[in-house]
């Protein structure tokens, strides 16, 4: 059965755009929500005939008061998987809850290591040899849900958090669409802080991400 997707963005919405030129097979792209209505991404969702949505928190006078908005429009898509790809807010306790095990993020760095802002150049300034991107499933203490996903790229002496950022830019849209893929063809389990995955995992698909 075909699943319902609904994705939240502020920015570029790359991530968004990788998620639907995936053509991800048993799912529809629902709409595409940005809490921004200037953002990039919003504009080539538009552009797309998608069902692009902006709901600017700057109407709102409390984080509570935006996310109970933001629960009542998404809810009327009646979505399967809620998307955060770039929703560059922090979500309330309740919003968490209510898509419990339906809710992912992508977050730009090998976590549990270097959750929050600048993921980056924290990484390098760190010194770390290696660095990456974790879809994971959100729970209301932030950056800290169970690990969907992973990719790895190395730190070069060279390398800014710019060049960085672009390296794990480029894996961030391989592993998304592959993760809510599998969660579409329910191959996802939850037990306890950790994800059970029953894909038949592809090596040599794995060896490309490292090798990024
Ligand atoms: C990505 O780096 C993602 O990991 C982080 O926000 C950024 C969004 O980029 N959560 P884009 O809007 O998908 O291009």
């Amino acid at each position: 059965m075909t699943k319902k997707i609904v994705i939240l963005i502020s920015g570029n919405g790359s991530n968004m755009q990788a998620i639907v030129n995936a053509n991800i097979k048993n799912a529809t792209i629902a709409a595409i929500i940005s809490n921004n209505e200037n953002a990039p991404g919003i504009l080539w969702a538009e552009q797309q005939g998608l069902n692009a949505i902006s709901l600017n928190h700057k109407s709102f006078t409390s984080r509570e008061a935006y996310d109970s908005a933001l629960v009542k429009l998404i809810d009327q898509f009646e979505p399967d998987l809620v998307v955060l790809a770039g929703f560059m807010r922090i979500l309330s306790q309740s919003f968490c809850q209510h898509y419990q095990d339906r809710l992912m993020n992508i977050h730009p760095s090998l976590l549990p290591a270097f959750p929050g802002l600048n993921t980056h150049q924290n990484a390098i300034d760190s010194g770390c040899k290696i660095a990456g991107c974790t879809v994971h499933f959100v729970t209301p203490e932030l950056d800290n849900g169970p690990i969907i996903a992973q990719a790895a790229v190395s730190i070069n002496s060279q390398d800014t958090s710019e060049t960085l950022a672009k390296k794990v830019l480029d894996c961030e849209h391989i592993i998304y669409p592959m993760a809510i893929q599998d969660f579409v063809f329910n191959h996802l389990s939850i037990k306890g802080n950790k994800v059970i995955n029953q894909r038949k995992h592809d090596n040599n698909h794995q060896e490309k991400i490292l090798n990024f």
